[in-house]
Formats: structure tokens, sequence, C-alpha cells
């Protein structure tokens, strides 16, 4: 399939799943090549009969929607965010809890891909707050829509281009070497439930003092399921707790719930009034 035809598939395509072509424009090649294993099996010459195809079978929108979750993810992906979370956002978040007498603190990623995201955190939490807080437990909930990052969560093994930014020292201590990388070790798991969930439909119960929702809602999809997204958010978001998106998004305007987290104004890292 040629690039240049999966591009004018997709900007015509993504629109109206309610997604944003910018978001996938450098991310392409991931979806367009499960286009094209896609036509094939349907026994279509190529993006251009694809079009006609979903024209006549409106259903097929379905499966096409199921082609677009983009996967790619790191630990310690932006080290200046998961510096400040680590030394300073978790620790306000356990200070506070202390102060309120909670001792389960709960924090939610959505979009978890293979668990990098929610480790990370859980790691953060174990090396920096843990010894300093030890009555307070951190308890995570991660969801992704796609059943196989959910069964890679579950292995836990990475390639070590994935851990390329995680400290060193973090890394030597949480991972065993394995074939073809490492596996973090079973104790480092603990704590963290991994549901199959389409964000937007569906949001784990329960009230959460702090969301990471990096590198999805706010990059893929168009500003109306954003908003709607984001308002479903914030009813689960503790007020003074954290919702963290990713450096490179911004919140639709007029989210006046919402400031910049003091000290992190470039981070993508907000306060719930
Ligand atoms: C680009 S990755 C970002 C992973 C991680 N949050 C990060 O920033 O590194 C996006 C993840 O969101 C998942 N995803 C895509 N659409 C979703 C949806 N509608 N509901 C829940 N997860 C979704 C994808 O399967 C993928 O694992």
């Amino acid at each position: 399939m040629q690039d240049s035809d999966c591009v004018e598939f997709l900007q015509w395509a993504l629109p109206r799943l309610h997604r944003r072509w910018p978001g996938f424009r450098k991310v392409r090649a991931q979806v367009c090549k499960r286009i094209d294993r896609h036509c094939k099996a349907l026994g279509l010459a190529g993006p251009r009969a694809y079009r006609d195809y979903l024209e006549q079978h409106p259903a097929e929108w379905e499966a096409l929607d199921r082609l677009c979750p983009i996967t790619i993810s790191s630990f310690y992906r932006d080290k200046a965010v998961f510096d400040f979370l680590g030394t300073a956002l978790l620790p306000q978040l356990a200070r506070d809890a202390h102060q309120h007498a909670v001792r389960d603190l709960r924090a939610l990623s959505l979009g978890c891909a293979s668990g990098e995201e929610p480790y990370t955190l859980k790691l953060a939490w174990h090396f920096h707050v843990a010894p300093v807080h030890r009555e307070i437990s951190l308890h995570i909930i991660a969801t992704d829509v796609l059943p196989e990052m959910l069964e890679r969560t579950r292995q836990a093994c990475y390639s070590s281009g994935s851990l390329k930014r995680l400290p060193e020292a973090w890394r030597a201590q949480a991972f065993e070497p394995a074939a073809g990388g490492y596996c973090l070790r079973t104790e480092y798991r603990q704590g963290i439930e991994f549901v199959q969930q389409d964000v937007r439909t569906a949001l784990p119960d329960g009230r959460f003092s702090l969301i990471l929702c990096r590198n999805l809602v706010f990059t893929y999809f168009d500003e109306g399921t954003q908003r709607q997204i984001l308002a479903r958010l914030l009813a689960r978001l503790s007020p003074g707790g954290a919702l963290v998106i990713g450096r490179r998004e911004i919140l639709p305007s007029g989210t006046a719930e919402l400031t910049p987290w003091p000290g992190a104004e470039r981070l993508g890292i907000y306060r719930r009034d």
C-alpha cells in the first residue's frame, strides 16, 4: 500500500470516527500496516476500495475503529514529568493523605499499553515515597482497550530500549534479565489492577487522587470526544488531586476546574480545585 493512499484514506476516515488526523500523522505507519492487512483479508485492492466498502457496509466502521489504537509507550516516558511525579507530586499527595488520615491512595492510568506507565508510577512510589510514608499504600487501576496489551502487562517483560530512560538503579533492583530484555520482578507488580475498558464508554468506579491520561484522548480523539471524556474524568478526580496529560497535549479550552500544578506549568500536570 502506498503511504499517500493511506494518508488520503485516514484524512477521510478519522474525522468520521471522531479522531484527529494530526495526532496520527507522525505515527501512522502502525495503523496503515493494520489497514493493509485488513484490506487483504477482505479481498480488497487497497484503501480506495476499502472506502467504497465502508460506504456500503456501515457495520464495518467498528472494525476500522479497532484498527486505530496507537500502542507506542516506554518506561519513564518523559523524564521531566516522572522526575516531578516522584520527587514532588506523589510526596505531596502522600502528605495530603496523611493529614486526612487516608491510608489508601488511588491512581488511574488510562491507555496503559503494555504496563510501562503504571509500572513506572509504581516504581516512583516505591523508591521515592514508600520509604517515608509506610502507613500509606498506592493502589493503581490501569485500563486499555486492547486485550493483547493487557496480556503483555501480565508477562511484564520488556526490551532494553523500553527501559532506557528508567533510572539505572531502579532497573537493576526491580528487573531481572530475560531473553531479549528484562522482566519486572513479581513484588513490583503488586497493587496494580488491569482492566480492559474503552475510555470513551467506561471508567473504573470511585474517586482517584491521580489520573494519568497521557498520549491518548488529547492526541487521537476530536475535541467533542475530548470534552465528553474530560467531564467524566473530572467527576472521578478528587479535589486537590492531579490530572496528568501528555506533555505535548493541550486540554480543551475553558476547563475551569483545573489549574496548572504549581512548579509543573509546562509538564501537562493539573490540579483539580
Ligand atoms: C500511545 S499509547 C500511550 C501509552 C501511555 N499512556 C504512554 O503515554 O506512554 C495509547 C494507549 O491507549 C490505548 N487506547 C487506544 N484507544 C483507547 C480507548 N478508546 N480506550 C482505552 N485505551 C485506548 C492503546 O491501546 C494504547 O495502549
